[in-house]
């Protein structure tokens, strides 16, 4: 298993482009599976999540071709209707295979999730949603066996809970459904406006991604299309927390400052200078931060996950300050760990007190999972010498050329088999 290296100590400096956002570009390819007709997806990540849902379309029966950062899907086969516990444990995105394969084929059987451990993460509110849409759901050796009989017919569908996911799902299976649909106290994430862009020039009809409300109409039939994946928010988000924590000035580009604007906010008020235009956002670090609590919320709150790389920014802030999750259970694996280095951190419930300590020293330090992995690799960064991050596995599903990027930035890093 790979492993990461990395000696502490570098101001990060220059700049670098951010890649395509993961968490968009894995709806949008489940969304091909929507048409027959191709549909060329531009500014896709090359990351192991990527690869898997690539691989899960082919399975399923959809051609699909990635090179370089562009996925191809043409014409398909016949549909597959059952989507087995090998490709879904990897990925927990794998549970969108259902939106589009009860649209067009009416069933789909899929094992139960897997992913990033973070809590309980079940998947209710996608299937209580489905419920409504007319479809019938049983769980059955590992396995949820969902049928719409009569297809799917549109409802007017109110989340308890802003999922970002059950949003998406409901959206790609509303798209073909009989009549309108209503997503209330829908996710406004900038990823479904994404996927709302592309539904839309595949001939849907969704409107308000973006706001608590989106009304689907839908359609007989979507055609093909070409969309360019909007930037990673959360991978600018966790180099503009680089830049802060190694006292260095990085300059993103293809970014889209506002998707970030409440990170911007945090890391000026602690102290750093920013300056952001169009598609570009400038960071310097000019002075000694002062500490600021956090609490994750939906978009556009701070979100879940960057709260991991904000925990590595506070533990070498002096002073103290409080960072609270409330979007996921149990999201604090990263705590253990970042404790190795010398993080001076408290846990009650779900509020971390984080009191700053003078410095890091580097470490060994395993994974758990991604955005924990950038916490680990941010404190690195910064920690007195030598760090060793393993089970780096979780960090290449979400960063795409992570050590190369640091590298570029002049971090002393590099990947070992
Ligand atoms: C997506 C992102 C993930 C991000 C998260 C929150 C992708 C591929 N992943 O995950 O990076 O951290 O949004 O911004 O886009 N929940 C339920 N029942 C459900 C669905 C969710 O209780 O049916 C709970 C989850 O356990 C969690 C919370 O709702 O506590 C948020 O989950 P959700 O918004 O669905 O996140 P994901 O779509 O899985």
């Amino acid at each position: 298993m790979d492993k990461i290296i990395i000696n502490g100590g570098k101001k990060l400096k220059g700049e670098i482009k951010i890649s395509g956002s993961k968490n968009s570009g894995l709806p949008i390819l489940f969304a091909a599976l929507l048409t027959d007709e191709p549909v060329t997806i531009t500014n896709v990540p090359s990351l192991a999540d990527i690869d898997t849902t690539v691989a899960f379309l082919n399975y399923i029966g959809k051609k699909a071709v990635k090179k370089g950062n562009t996925v191809k899907a043409s014409p398909s086969e016949q549909y597959k209707h059952v989507a087995p516990y090998d490709l879904v444990r990897k990925m927990r995105a794998s549970v969108l295979i259902m939106g589009p394969l009860l649209a067009r084929l009416g069933k789909v059987d899929v094992s139960l999730p897997g992913g990033c451990a973070i809590g309980a993460r079940p998947i209710d509110i996608h299937l209580e949603a489905f419920k409504k849409l007319g479809v019938e759901i049983t769980v059955e050796g590992g396995f949820v066996k969902t049928h719409a009989k009569n297809g799917l017919i549109g409802a007017d569908i109110e989340f308890r809970f802003p999922s970002v996911g059950a949003t998406e799902n409901i959206m790609l299976a509303a798209v073909l459904a009989k009549g309108k649909t209503r997503i209330i106290n829908a996710a406004k994430e900038p990823e479904i406006v994404d996927l709302q862009d592309i539904l839309n020039k595949m001939g849907a009809k969704v409107k308000g991604a973006g706001t608590k409300i989106i009304t689907i109409e839908g359609v007989e039939k979507l055609h093909g299309a070409t969309h360019k994946v909007i930037p990673d928010r959360i991978e600018a988000a966790t180099y503009l927390i680089a830049a802060a924590l190694t006292k260095g000035e990085v300059l993103l580009k293809s970014v889209v400052p506002e998707h970030i604007q409440i990170v911007i906010d945090k890391l000026e008020k602690a102290g750093m200078e920013i300056v952001s235009k169009k598609d570009t956002v400038f960071a310097k670090w000019v002075k000694e931060l002062k500490p600021d609590n956090i609490a994750t919320e939906v978009y556009p709150g701070f979100p879940t996950d960057v709260q991991a790389q904000w925990m590595a920014l506070m533990s070498l802030t002096k002073g103290k300050s409080t960072i609270t999750e409330n979007v996921f259970e149990n999201r604090f694996m990263h705590v253990a760990e970042l404790q190795r280095f010398g993080a001076n951190l408290a846990v009650s419930g779900n509020t971390v007190t984080v009191t700053g300590v003078e410095k890091l020293s580097g470490a060994p330090v395993m994974v758990s999972d991604l955005r924990a992995g950038a916490a680990l690799v941010l404190a690195a960064l910064c920690a007195e010498g030598e760090s060793v991050v393993t089970r780096i596995y979780h960090l290449d599903r979400g960063y795409e050329r992570l050590e190369k990027k640091l590298k570029q930035l002049g971090a002393d890093i590099k990947r070992v088999r």
